[in-house]
């Protein structure tokens, strides 16, 4: 199976991502998540973090607790889309442990200089733990195989008209992480506002009879009145676990991207060069199609074999 990290700031769609993880344990061996203060403080999405592995049947994965704000500008959360707990819907209990030992940056390190082999890196929420610990042990980067990221956007933002969230939340760190060299999947709001489930898919996870399919379902149906002006709760962050699973689903462009980082209009703004304009060098394959359909088909089946 492929070496995976998952660092996440869960989050709705952070979860189904963790739960897609976990159903495919078969392909990815997914050595650890680090959590991210984003959607929710850090110290909740670090308990959904546990309580989504509980979910799954998996307390044996380390959840490590990372950063809480991010590298220069003060947090802001997104509880108006998230709910007050960052899992609003899923309907879950505590978590059954606490998070393991060792901050998240301290541990994408440990991990990294110790991995026999390349890993693959997925940030779902802001970037702040993985460029703190590129700032702090560049050593590290000859053993990041590849960063597959939801962040940024080829159209319209979210959070502001020029901005997404992740990168929004912290865009120093998005900056390090998009210069830093290491191939780069980069799945912004111009993708992952394809994959929205129809109400029959949606059914579709209740429909399984299992823990995980009725949390999916719960959370894919809850009212959402802060929205962000999108239809249905579209599952961003799922895309990138799926394109490690089925890159057949998606196509998409080598391009140069920048992050604007200044603190007006702009802030957290991915420049993305779709038309090579800039002659500078691509930094990120940016994936503009998704097959939803044949996405959503597929990960129902993977989410059926989880408790
Ligand atoms: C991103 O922001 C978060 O709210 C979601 O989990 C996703 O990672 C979408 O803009
Ligand atoms: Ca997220």
């Amino acid at each position: 199976p492929t070496p995976v990290i998952i660092d996440t700031d869960p989050g709705q769609d952070d979860a189904v991502a963790i739960l897609l993880a976990l159903g495919a344990s078969d392909r990815l061996d997914l050595a650890c998540i680090t959590t991210v203060a984003g959607n929710v403080p850090v110290a909740l999405t670090t308990a959904n973090a546990l309580r989504i592995c509980d979910l799954a049947g998996r307390p044996d994965v380390p959840v490590h607790a990372g950063a809480e704000v991010p590298l220069l500008f003060p947090l802001e959360t997104a509880e108006f889309v998230s709910g007050p707990d960052g899992l609003a819907g899923a309907d879950l209990p505590p978590p059954s442990r606490g998070p393991a030992e060792g901050h998240a940056v301290e541990a994408l390190i440990a991990r990294l200089r110790a991995a026999p082999e390349p890993v693959t890196l997925c940030p779902l929420g802001p970037l702040t733990n993985l460029a703190l610990a590129i700032r702090v042990a560049p050593d590290i980067l000859p053993k990041i195989e590849r960063i597959v990221l939801m962040g940024g956007a080829l159209g319209l933002g979210n959070m502001t008209p020029a901005a997404e969230f992740n990168l929004y939340v912290d865009p120093h760190a998005a900056a390090i992480v998009f210069e830093c060299g290491r191939p780069i999947v980069m799945f912004g709001l111009g993708a992952t506002l394809q994959a929205i489930a129809t109400h029959e898919q949606i059914a579709g996870f209740a429909a399984l009879g299992n823990a995980s399919g009725r949390a999916i379902h719960g959370m894919l149906t809850r009212p959402r009145p802060g929205g962000l002006g999108t239809a249905g709760h579209p599952m961003h962050d799922p895309c990138v676990v799926a394109f490690l699973l089925w890159p057949e689903l998606f196509s998409g462009k080598d391009c140069f991207v920048e992050i604007e980082t200044g603190p007006g209009s702009l802030r957290g703004r991915s420049t993305i060069d779709w038309n090579g304009r800039l002659k500078r060098p691509a930094n990120a394959l940016v994936i503009d199609k998704v097959e939803a359909h044949e996405l959503f088909e597929r990960m129902t089946k993977v989410i059926a074999t989880l408790p």
